[in-house]
């Protein structure tokens, strides 16, 4: 009867360490891999849409505004814009479409291609 309990209780923390890594880090490192995008091209990109005349965006000179949330970390973010679980393809759809997902959102549609937003995608995905 102990026995059995505490081999299930280590069984249960085995699968919750390994659902914490799957939602945290571990998930975070697939999206980038898997997203096939050019994150350098993606940051020139980032630049050239002004998406730092509303958002904060770690190693992008000039782009400290607050308007939009602070993208540092967005990699390891569970949803994007609270709306979306965050997985490379919902990446690329929040940032082609915004209103488009959420008609109430303060992001507008940029106009955002979809080879450019892949891009784009692959550069947040480096920010952990
Ligand atoms: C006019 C201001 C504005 C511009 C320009 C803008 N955004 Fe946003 N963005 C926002 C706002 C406001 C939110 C929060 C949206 C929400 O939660 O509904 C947001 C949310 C986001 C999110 C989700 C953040 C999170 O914490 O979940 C990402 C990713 C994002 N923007 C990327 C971009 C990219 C990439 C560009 C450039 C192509 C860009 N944004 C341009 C205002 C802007």
């Amino acid at each position: 009867m102990g026995m059995t309990g505490r081999r299930w209780c280590g069984a249960a923390l085995l699968s919750l360490v390994a659902a914490t890594g799957a939602c945290t880090h571990g998930e975070a490192d697939a999206a980038a891999l898997t997203n096939g995008g050019d994150a350098a091209r993606g940051k020139e990109l980032i630049r050239a849409y002004g998406c730092g005349s509303c958002h904060t965006i770690p190693r992008l000179a000039g782009a400290v505004s607050t308007v939009g949330p602070n993208l540092q970390g967005i990699a390891t973010r569970a949803y994007i814009a609270g709306v979306l679980p965050n997985n490379p393809d919902n990446m690329m759809r929040w940032i082609i479409d915004p209103p488009g997902i959420d008609d109430k959102t303060a992001m507008p549609n940029l106009h955002v291609g979809a080879a450019e937003a892949r891009d784009i995608a692959a550069y947040l995905y480096t920010l952990q």
